[in-house]
């Protein structure tokens, strides 16, 4: 799991509440409207979800992120975090699973976690989401949010497409995936979006979409991602966004309760 997480922008402050044009009422309406469903702890911990596991250490690295993230996005007005990688298998899911369950912690913050590695699709494995809600309609503009997200407790939507689909990149910059995203602000007024992506490098999905999106947070596999992949992945994405940090995932702790 992450220990190491350099954020590019100080964060001085930080206030939770951020209520949209709409009022809280409306709001909360939308929320409630949203199926809730129970999480599945014992798959959930095998798919390394570790928010619930007190015992592991990457939990509080998982909370620490949290922490520094929505200082950032508190300073600079922003909500939407996309969480991408130089290449494949880095541990981006997994970070973007963690990260939205940990920030879902905190009551006053209302999370809202999208997976739009449209081609390869995990965080309904992850969660063990069997429901076929696909993500792609509610970016075509032909799903609703409500039966596009499910909802975990009070304050965590999910959208967690089952399959993989071609030409994503095409529906990633496309009109009607931005007026999804603008209703998602508008209906759930979330505190923060954390967006799955796939790797930068290797198709234009990340670029297709980060119009969309206020920072990019990119994770790098121990002992897998090169400072050359890292540097190159800096490069494609230099003006195309706010690089909020990179976080440093499948580290090996030295102590006796096991390690990431
Ligand atoms: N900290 C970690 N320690 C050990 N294994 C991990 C860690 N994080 C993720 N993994 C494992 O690595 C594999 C890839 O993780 P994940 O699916 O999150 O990567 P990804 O970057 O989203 O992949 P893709 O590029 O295909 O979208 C999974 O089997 C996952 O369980
Ligand atoms: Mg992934």
């Amino acid at each position: 799991m992450p220990t190491k997480v350099k954020l590019l922008q100080p964060a001085p402050h930080a206030s939770l509440e951020v209520v949209g044009q709409q009022s809280v009422v409306l709001v909360d309406e939308h929320w409630a409207g949203l199926e809730r469903v129970e999480l599945d702890l014992d798959r959930a911990r095998q798919a390394r979800l570790v928010t619930f596991a007190p015992e592991e250490p990457a939990q509080a690295s998982f909370d620490v992120l949290r922490t520094k993230v929505l200082r950032c996005l508190n300073v600079n007005s922003w909500t939407t975090v996309a969480i991408t990688s130089p290449e494949r298998e880095s541990g981006k899911s997994v970070v973007a699973v963690n990260l939205a369950f940990s920030l879902a912690n905190l009551q006053s913050c209302r999370v809202v976690l999208l997976d739009l590695n449209l081609r390869q699709p995990q965080i309904s494995s992850i969660l063990g989401l069997d429901m076929a809600r696909p993500t792609e309609s509610f970016l075509q503009g032909r799903a609703s949010i409500k039966s596009t997200f499910v909802r975990y407790g009070e304050n965590l939507a999910v959208s967690a497409g089952p399959h993989g689909i071609n030409y994503s990149a095409e529906l990633l910059q496309s009109q009607s995936a931005r007026s999804a995203m603008m209703q998602l602000h508008d209906k759930l007024c979330p505190t923060v979006v954390i967006v799955d992506l796939p790797p930068v490098l290797g198709s234009d999905d990340v670029l297709a979409f980060l119009p969309n999106i206020d920072c990019t947070l990119l994770v790098a596999g121990a002992g897998m991602t090169t400072m050359a992949k890292i540097r190159c992945c800096e490069q494609e994405l230099a003006g195309e966004t706010n690089l909020l940090g990179i976080v440093l995932n499948k580290c090996r702790y030295g102590h006796g309760r096991g390690y990431y």
